[in-house]
């Protein structure tokens, strides 16, 4: 499912470039459950965020499902992200003026599918994550943990092959996390490709691969 091959990425310039990745090579088979760990500033949502396709490596390549993706045009780009990837953020990134159901449903896209189905996929996802009564809520009127799992949610909105998660347990208190963890695993169970980058322990150990980053590279693998 993911190929990447020496993958580097610089931001900034001159005096105040920095190499956030420094050749990160890992294969990710179609079906595992993946995690990433490694200390603050290792580069982990930087790697996220090229596997994502939301920013492109300096160098390397990545191959999603045999296909390359370093080097889409925009368009082709946002379909990939939009038809294959699904994307839980470490801040959320929910748009405030709109209810959870709302937020939910803005990935399916008008055109693909009719109003009231894409409310009722919406509501049925807010169902899997354990907020189904909390649809008509806007992100300021839910918890933390409550706008994790409708970010949670909108990722699944179009079924993806490959769920990316960052952080995706981070805000929540212990028990919503093993909730989610527990939906993660079902997810996985059922063929979704699932990478998580986790600081947590009991959410690396239900991995079958475990990727330990620290300073811009991959120091260890583990696989179970
Ligand atoms: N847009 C940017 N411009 C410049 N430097 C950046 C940018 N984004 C990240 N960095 C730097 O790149 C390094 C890696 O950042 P990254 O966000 O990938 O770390 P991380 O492993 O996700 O950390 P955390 O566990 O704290 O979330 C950090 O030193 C960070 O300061
Ligand atoms: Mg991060």
């Amino acid at each position: 499912m993911i190929h990447l091959d020496n993958i580097t990425k610089n931001y900034g310039s001159g005096e105040t470039e920095f190499q956030a990745l420094k050749g990160v090579s890992f294969e990710v088979p179609q079906g595992e459950y993946a995690a990433i760990m490694g200390p603050s500033g290792c580069g982990k949502s930087t790697l996220l965020n090229i596997l994502g396709l939301m920013d492109g490596p300096t160098t390397g390549t990545y191959r999603l499902g045999g296909d390359r993706v370093d080097d889409l045009s925009d368009e082709l780009r946002t379909g990939v992200r939009r038809d294959q990837l699904g994307f839980v953020f470490q801040s959320f990134n929910l748009l405030p003026r709109m209810t959870a159901v709302g937020n939910v449903a803005l990935p399916m896209g008008y055109s693909r599918i009719g109003t009231e189905e894409r409310l009722a996929r919406a509501n049925k996802l807010l169902k899997r994550v354990g907020l189904i009564n909390r649809g008509s809520h806007t992100p300021l009127e839910l918890s933390g943990g409550e706008r994790q799992r409708v970010g949670i949610a909108r990722a699944l909105a179009n079924k993806p092959d490959l769920l990316l998660a960052d952080e995706p347990t981070g805000n929540l208190d212990s028990k919503t996390a093993v909730g989610i963890m527990n939906l993660f695993k079902e997810l996985n169970a059922e063929g979704m490709t699932i990478l998580v980058v986790t600081h947590d322990r009991a959410v690396a150990d239900q991995a079958d691969h475990v990727i330990h980053m620290m300073d811009g590279l991959v120091r260890e693998e583990e696989r179970r």
